[in-house]
């Protein structure tokens, strides 16, 4: 089958529909194009699940705070369709705002517990951006599985709360981590980074590195990690610390030691650019 860019929402919910009564199983990825291997990763584990791969790309604005880079996020469509026709994928689904949002739009979707944590915390109204557009996704393309990256571990954690406490039928998969050979985790948002600061960047992956062999040689205090993870990025020039958090990797509540698996996460901002990385430890 040939790939099809749907830009109307009634046109995809309208294939959605077809396939479905066909018996079709549809696998969507969510991306905010500018692809990389992290999201083509996801492609791969939704093509080896499905029938039918979605690739839904949209620079969702309400999740976006006010000041943050909605305007000047990365956009390449040409490039980003090329990558996902040599990916397999059967769709492209590429709304502009407008067709998503309408002018007087008031209905949203929000998660209230773990979505006010870690970055939830540090970008107020930001999940309750995700989670509307993935909700008005699934309402769309009528997925029977979604699949999310572990790059973004809160994301996972609550869309599958919201999948669990509204009743989507839809199978959240997750995907690990893709990195850069030198183990910066991709992220378009990478591009921003200028020679210097890429290099300031592997930081976030070396502090985690720490976490992990420190728990390998018997450590077991989430505070004393913590504080030597701190301190590796803290070493570095021009990095700014928002949060080095490490918590219970499913409720993402705060833990005093390591006994169940616990997730490091980390949101520094490299010369203006906010980077996010994550471990888990146990
Ligand atoms: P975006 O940042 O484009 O990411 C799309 C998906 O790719 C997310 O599930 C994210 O976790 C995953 N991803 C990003 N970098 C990755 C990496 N290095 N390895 C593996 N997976 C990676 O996350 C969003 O868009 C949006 O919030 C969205 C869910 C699309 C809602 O607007």
């Amino acid at each position: 089958m040939n790939m099809r860019v749907v830009t109307s929402v009634q046109e995809m919910q309208q294939h959605a529909l077809s396939l479905k009564r066909a018996g079709r199983k549809i696998a969507l990825v969510p991306t905010m194009g500018y692809l990389h291997e992290g999201h083509l990763s996801l492609v791969a584990l939704a093509r080896a699940r499905a029938d039918v791969v979605v690739l839904s790309l949209f620079v969702n604005p309400i999740q976006f705070l006010p000041g943050e880079d909605l305007a000047s996020y990365p956009r390449d469509f040409e490039r980003d369709r090329a990558l996902c026709e040599r990916a397999g994928v059967d769709f492209v689904f590429h709304p502009d705002p407008g067709e998503m949002y309408a002018a007087e739009h008031s209905v949203f979707v929000e998660e209230t517990s773990l979505s006010n944590v870690l970055c939830g915390a540090c970008r107020p109204g930001h999940f309750r951006g995700v989670t509307s557009v993935v909700a008005k996704l699934f309402n769309i393309i009528l997925p029977d599985i979604a699949v999310f990256g572990q790059k973004d571990a809160q994301q996972c954690r609550i869309i599958q709360r919201m999948v669990r406490d509204l009743n989507f039928p839809v199978e959240i998969v997750v995907g690990s981590i893709v990195r850069e050979p030198d183990g910066l985790a991709k992220s378009s948002r990478n591009k921003y980074l200028s020679p210097q600061d890429r290099q300031h960047a592997l930081c976030l992956r070396r502090s985690l590195d720490i976490a992990e062999i420190m728990v390998r040689e018997g450590e077991r205090s989430v505070e004393v990690i913590r504080e030597s993870v701190k301190a590796v990025i803290a070493a570095v020039p021009g990095a700014v610390i928002d949060y080095v958090a490490l918590v219970d990797n499913e409720t993402l509540a705060p833990v005093v030691l390591i006994q169940r698996p616990v997730l490091v996460a980390l949101a520094v901002r490299i010369g203006g650019t906010r980077l996010i990385d994550n471990t888990v430890l146990g």
